[in-house]
């Protein structure tokens, strides 16, 4: 069991607040990815949980223990650091028995565990080496292997990956995952890939200057963001996002931006400022009289293989649209977009916050089509 309860837990650093009373449950067997730009606080509440760091406020709470005061190495939750920290005199076997022998465990039964944890990473072979004599990925294994050598009730990573190359990244990925699978142990794994996070997570929470900003699956963030910056964090490239206002207009709820008119769904509301978000892969070519329509000029066309990106101007904006190759848009060319009106994502403009259409008439919130009011979600 590993359910880890986080409850206002605050840490700063001189003047600075580096985590600002954060809350969260990371449940038995999760993924957890922390996820966000660098500096927001990732490795600050890392370690507060793996108890390296004390906390200026809060508590955190392991499998119902308040364990906020209790030292690293009492903590039943076991760190793999992006550095490795390996121990580099000793060798591949001694540094993953080293958690071992610190705990007094037999030195038959640890030898037999090391041996098994080898076996699990398929790195057996490399007992005897010391670190330097390693590669990259296999230094990185080592370094899991004295996470899991005793069993703990959590593991914590903190951007594990980024010192393998792109290819050893993507394979290390699914072992990572195929890990947390076979052990079914907790992972609370810290990144600012959101690549990693998408792929491995459970559940992601989404880190901005010391807050989350959401926590969800990761279709859940990448499908309804919360906020202006949880929709332009996740998305290669991100999502487009134009400033719009919402009126009123012919009996229909309407978002208008320079070269932009989305009709969203039939009803009345009063002028909102917005934020309006598409993602590149929901536009396409329109022919204009589609409920949603951008005017807009391609600027160029970048071609990735598979599929290709077309940068194009809308008003005096910059709107992306992805595509798979090739891409019917060719650079020069002014032609209208569009999208369905579910795919357009609306932010208060003033909080950044998500707008969710309520239909106050229907049990259901999404997707609506009498709705009466914008409310904050
Ligand atoms: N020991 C420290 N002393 C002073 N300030 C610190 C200390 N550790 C972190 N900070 C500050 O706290 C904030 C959060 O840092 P943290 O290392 O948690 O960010 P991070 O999300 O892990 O970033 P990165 O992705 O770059 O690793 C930053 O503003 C950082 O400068
Ligand atoms: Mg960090």
């Amino acid at each position: 069991m590993g359910s880890i309860r986080i409850e206002g837990l605050g840490r700063n650093f001189g003047g600075v607040t580096a985590v600002d009373d954060i809350s969260m449950e990371i449940r038995d067997g999760d993924f957890l990815v922390l996820l966000g730009p660098s500096g927001c606080g990732k490795t600050t509440l890392l370690r507060m949980i793996a108890g390296l760091l004390e906390p200026t406020g809060g508590r955190i709470v392991l499998d119902g223990e308040d364990i906020t005061g209790t030292p690293a190495r009492k903590r039943d939750v076991a760190m793999v650091f992006q550095n490795y920290a390996l121990y580099p005199h000793l060798s591949v076997a001694r540094n993953l028995g080293f958690p071992l022998r610190v705990r007094k465990v037999a030195k038959d039964e640890a030898t037999a565990r090391v041996d098994e944890v080898a076996q699990q990473l398929e790195i057996a072979h490399l007992l005897d080496r010391k670190p330097k004599e390693l590669s990259g990925g296999q230094r990185q294994r080592v370094a899991v292997g004295r996470a899991i050598v005793r069993n703990p009730k959590a593991f914590l990573m903190d951007e594990p990956l980024s010192n393998l190359d792109a290819k050893l990244r993507t394979a290390t990925r699914r072992e990572l995952t195929d890990l947390h699978r076979r052990l079914g142990a907790t992972f609370v794994y810290v990144t600012h890939d959101q690549v990693e996070a998408m792929t491995m997570a459970t559940r992601i929470a989404l880190l901005n200057r010391g807050s989350v900003e959401q926590i969800g699956t990761p279709e859940e963030v990448y499908d309804r963001p919360a906020s202006v910056f949880v929709a332009g964090f996740l998305g290669s490239p991100a999502m487009n996002l134009l400033d719009a206002t919402v009126l009123s207009a012919r009996g229909a709820v309407r978002a208008e931006a320079p070269g932009v008119r989305a009709d969203l769904w039939p009803g009345t509301t009063e002028d909102i400022d917005v934020v309006l978000g598409v993602r590149p892969e929901h536009l396409r070519p329109g022919i204009g009289t589609e409920p949603v329509a951008l005017i807009a000029t391609v600027d160029s066309v970048e071609n990735l293989g598979s599929e290709e990106i077309a940068y194009c101007t809308v008003g005096d904006a910059v709107v992306c649209v992805r595509s798979p190759r090739p891409i019917a848009m060719r650079a020069g060319q002014s032609l209208t977009l569009t999208t369905d009106p579910e795919h357009v994502h609306l932010f208060d403009r003033a909080s950044g916050r998500r707008l969710e259409w309520i239909d106050t008439s229907q049990p259901y919130d999404y997707p609506v089509s009498s709705a009466r009011s914008l409310t904050n979600a």
